[in-house]
């Protein structure tokens, strides 16, 4: 085997589709975001101002965050120098799990290195606890649920996105007395949609069935105290195991699942994906506690960001762009094609100091290639202007379609 040649296969193949991922360097300046300076591969630098980060709140810069986290490195040091099992379960940790489990009214937390590996590790072990599961999984959930559901080797029925009446007919059309577990997103953070919970949560009562949601897209940003959508709609006490991340609003690092603590006890022993693999460093734990127990209060903060998001929505929409707009914080565009789209975002940034990823297959359909922009509380009227006037500009000399798609 030729394995130079089958790997310049694979990368051209991505290069003639259009679908090559050119990551760019950017260095964040704390106090300034969502303000950064982007680093050219030829060494020239850009100011630039992120419009695609998931720092969904601004707290990867917050004072109280940066405290915690400074003050755990001066303490403890650096890394936690072992797995959960050997020697690397800290009081920090603790501190976060109990932090996690009283955001989400539930006896336990557990906390794995990122909610990738969280979705992973406790979907791919939950067949091990049950004898005989069948996960129902929405056909739009995250790679994280895909994964930890493909490898655990159980049954799996995959139902149209957010479809509860073809999740009916496929809970119906199994053994009644079969375990079940119902797989599914508060927030699909491409199109920014969210999913059914009261009519799924029904549904897993009818057919006693397990409930397992994905709040990547909504801690700290929905509900009283930031605990997420099902939080918001009064429904948090009916599931029985909810995921997060601490990487996105929290603006540190890390993942979770909150819920019994008969099942955080068995995922924490079964799960390799917990067991065998470092855990975070003290400093980063103590810094997502931080960032968790100051949104249990600041509501202002998740205020403001709504408001931002409305009014680049609303703004957006004036000029005609096709906008999808499902009332949530995610703000995307579509571009439908994935040349199109990398090409706008490459002018945005080296015209405009605007920077947003370009979004392609298979992250989201062919043909609905898009950019996603995500409005903070820390983008304020002059970004928000910036941005309007570039899209505008761009998208009438590049002649594209004004036609609003609507949720
Ligand atoms: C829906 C969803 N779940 C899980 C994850 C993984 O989160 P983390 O970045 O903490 O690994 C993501 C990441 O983008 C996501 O979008």
């Amino acid at each position: 085997m030729d394995y130079t040649a089958g790997l310049d296969v694979a990368l051209n193949r991505l290069h003639e589709e259009g679908r090559y991922r050119t990551f760019i360097d950017i260095e964040r300046r704390k106090g300034a975001f969502p303000n950064a300076v982007w680093r050219r591969p030829d060494g020239t630098e850009k100011d630039i101002t992120v419009w695609c980060g998931n720092d969904y709140l601004g707290m990867g810069q917050h004072p109280v965050v940066l405290a915690a986290m400074h003050e755990a490195i001066d303490a403890t040091g650096a890394g936690s120098g072992g797995t959960r099992n050997i020697s690397g379960t800290t009081v920090y940790h603790k501190a976060l799990e109990a932090e996690l489990a009283d955001l989400h009214g539930k006896e336990a937390a557990l906390v794995f290195t990122s909610a990738y590996i969280a979705n992973d590790a406790t979907l791919s072990t939950l067949p091990k606890l049950f004898p005989g599961l069948i996960i129902y999984s929405d056909e739009l959930n995250h790679a994280s649920m895909i994964e930890g559901i493909r490898r655990n080797g159980g049954a799996k029925r995959i139902f149209r996105h957010n479809d509860v009446s073809h999740l009916r007919a496929l809970l119906e059309a199994d053994d009644p007395k079969a375990p079940k577990l119902i797989a599914f997103e508060s927030i699909y953070s491409m199109d920014g949609d969210f999913g059914p919970i009261a009519e799924i949560l029904d549904l897993a009562d009818e057919f006693n069935a397990l409930t397992y949601i994905d709040e990547v897209h909504a801690v700290g940003m929905y509900g009283p105290r930031g605990a997420g959508v099902a939080e918001r709609d009064g429904l948090m006490g009916r599931i029985d195991i909810i995921n997060g991340t601490l990487a996105k609003a929290y603006g540190v690092m890390g993942g979770y699942i909150a819920s019994s603590a008969k099942m955080c006890d068995a995922i924490r022993s079964y799960a390799p994906g917990f067991i065998f693999t470092t855990s975070l460093p003290p400093a980063i734990a103590a810094g997502a506690a931080a960032s968790v127990r100051h949104l249990k209060t600041d509501q202002a903060r998740r205020d403001q960001q709504q408001l931002q998001a409305r009014i680049l929505k609303m703004r957006l929409k004036g000029l005609g762009l096709p906008i999808i707009d499902h009332g949530s914080h995610i703000v995307p565009v579509i571009v439908g094609d994935p040349v199109h789209t990398k090409m706008i975002s490459d002018m945005l940034l080296e015209r405009f100091g605007i920077y947003v990823q370009p979004i392609n297959f298979p992250t989201v359909p062919r043909g609905t290639e898009r950019l996603r922009f995500t409005p903070s509380p820390v983008h304020g009227p002059k970004e928000i202007d910036a941005l309007v006037q570039s899209m505008d500009e761009l998208w009438a000399q590049c002649a594209l379609n004004r036609a609003e798609l609507s949720a």
